[in-house]
C-alpha cells in the first residue's frame, strides 16, 4: 500500500570507494525497506570528490542499479568535498524573494572561488533554542542569519553527467551532511541537544554539528580509509587490493609485519581523532554556551578498530555508531539482517538521500 510513490526518489551515495543505493517505500504502516546494494569502484576512479574515470563509475552504476531492479528513475544523490562549502552568514533581514536576488552579492565575500564558478543556494535559520536567548532584542529585529550551500559548478556537472550517462534523472542534489543529517532525524537517537555527526569514507571525513534539529557546523576534510591501505601498499609493497585486504582482516600476515602495520592504524586514526577534535574545539569556541553530548559515527572506516573507544578518549564525548535502521521495517524475506547491520554504517548517506522527495531541494 505505497502512498506518494510517485514523489519518492532512489538514494544513491556516490562514494569513492563503492556506490551505495537505497530505496525506501512510505507505506500507511511507515517506511519500509524495497533496496538495499552496494557496488565497490576501482581506486582512483573518484578522487577528491571528482570522477575521474566517468564510463567506469556509470558502468558500475548502472550494473547495480539493473541487478537490483530498479524501475524508478527518479534520484536523489550527493557531492562532498573541497568543492562545497557551507557556511552560516548574517545578513540583514529581508523577505525570501529579496535575498533570492541579492544572495549573489551577500555569498561573494565568503567563497574562496569565483562566484561565477559556483551554484548556489541557501536556507533561512530560525535561531537555534541557546542563540535565541543570546540575541539581543535589537540584533533580532535587523539582521537573520542564513545557511548559504555553495558548489562548484564543474563538480555539479560531473554528477548530473554520471547520472544522465547512467539513464536515470537526477532530481535532487544534496550535500553528503545534510543526507547524514536525514538519516539522524529518523533514527531513535536523541534529538534534543546538540550532537556531532561524524562520517568517515575512504577519502572523506565529514562533520555535522546538529543543535536541536539545527545544523551548526559543518566540514569535509580529507581523511579516510584509503590513506591507510596506501600506507600500507607503500611500506609493503604489494598491491592496493592485497593491503585492504590485510587492512580488512581479510588477508593474513606474518607476525613480523604486524607492527608495521600497528603503526600505520595508529598514526591514520590518531589524524582523524585530531582532525575531528580540532573541529569540535572550534564549535566550541565559536559557540560558548554549546555543549556537546556525544559523537554518532557512519562510514566504513568508523569500523577500524580501536578507532571509536581513542577517539572518546581524546574528545572526552561519548562515541556512539550512528544506527539509521530502527524506524525502517526490514523484512527478513527480502534481507539478510546481519549483513545490512554491518553495512549500516557505509548506508548512513545513501539512507539520508532515499528520504528525500521530489521537489526537496
Ligand atoms: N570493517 C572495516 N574496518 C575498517 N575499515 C573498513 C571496514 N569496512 C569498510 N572499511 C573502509 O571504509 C571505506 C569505505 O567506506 P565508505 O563506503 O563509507 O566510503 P565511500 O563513501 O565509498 O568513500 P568517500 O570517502 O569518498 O565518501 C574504505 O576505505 C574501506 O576500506
Ligand atoms: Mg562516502
Amino acid at each position: 500500500m505505497p502512498i506518494s510513490k510517485k514523489n519518492q526518489l532512489i538514494g544513491i551515495d556516490v562514494g569513492s570507494h563503492s556506490i551505495k543505493i537505497v530505496e525506501i517505500q512510505d507505506t500507511k504502516k511507515g517506511m519500509v525497506l524495497k533496496n538495499f546494494g552496494i557496488i565497490g569502484l576501482p581506486q582512483e576512479a573518484i578522487v577528491e570528490g571528482s570522477i575521474k574515470e566517468m564510463e567506469i563509475v556509470s558502468a558500475a552504476l548502472k550494473n547495480l542499479l539493473k541487478n537490483l531492479k530498479i524501475k524508478n528513475k527518479n534520484v536523489a544523490t550527493s557531492i562532498s568535498g573541497y568543492s562545497v562549502i557551507v557556511k552560516k552568514i548574517t545578513v540583514p533581514k529581508k523577505e525570501r524573494a529579496d535575498l533570492e536576488q541579492s544572495i549573489q552579492g551577500e555569498a561573494e565575500q565568503y567563497i574562496p572561488f569565483d562566484i561565477s564558478d559556483v551554484n548556489l543556494d541557501f536556507q533561512i535559520l530560525t535561531p537555534g533554542k541557546e542563540e535565541e536567548e543570546e540575541q539581543e532584542e535589537e540584533e533580532k529585529e535587523e539582521f537573520m542569519d542564513v545557511l548559504l550551500v555553495a558548489a562548484k559548478k564543474d563538480i555539479v556537472e560531473e554528477y548530473i553527467s554520471l547520472l544522465h550517462l547512467s539513464e536515470i534523472n537526477p532530481l535532487v542534489l544534496d550535500i553528503d551532511a545534510f543526507a547524514l543529517q536525514n538519516a539522524f532525524e529518523i533514527s531513535d537517537h536523541e534529538q534534543s541537544g546538540c550532537h556531532a555527526l561524524v562520517n568517515i569514507g575512504a577519502q572523506q571525513l565529514t562533520i555535522n554539528v546538529i543543535d536541536y534539529g539545527v545544523s551548526i557546523f559543518t566540514r569535509d576534510s580529507a581523511y579516510g580509509g584509503a590513506q591507510i591501505t596506501s600506507e600500507i601498499q607503500k611500506k609493503l609493497n604489494i598491491s592496493y587490493q592485497e593491503a585492504e585486504n590485510i587492512k580488512l582482516g581479510a588477508k593474513p600476515i606474518e607476525n613480523e609485519k604486524r607492527p608495521i602495520i600497528e603503526d600505520i592504524f595508529t598514526t591514520g586514526v590518531s589524524n582523524w581523532c585530531q582532525e575531528i577534535k580540532r573541529a569540535l574545539d572550534f564549535v566550541r569556541s565559536t559557540s560558548p554556551n554549546i555543549k556537546i553530548e556525544n559523537i554518532l559515527l557512519s562510514g566504513g572506516s568508523s569500523l577500524m578498530p580501536g578507532f571509536s573507544k581513542y577517539l572518546g578518549l581524546e574528545t572526552d564525548l561519548k562515541v556512539e555508531m550512528l544506527d539509521p535502521f530502527p524506524n525502517i521495517e526490514i523484512r527478513e524475506k527480502t534481507f539478510d539482517i546481519s549483513y545490512l547491520k554491518y553495512m549500516a554504517p557505509q548506508a548512513a548517506v545513501s539512507i539520508g538521500l532515499a528520504l528525500r522527495y521530489i521537489g526537496d531541494k
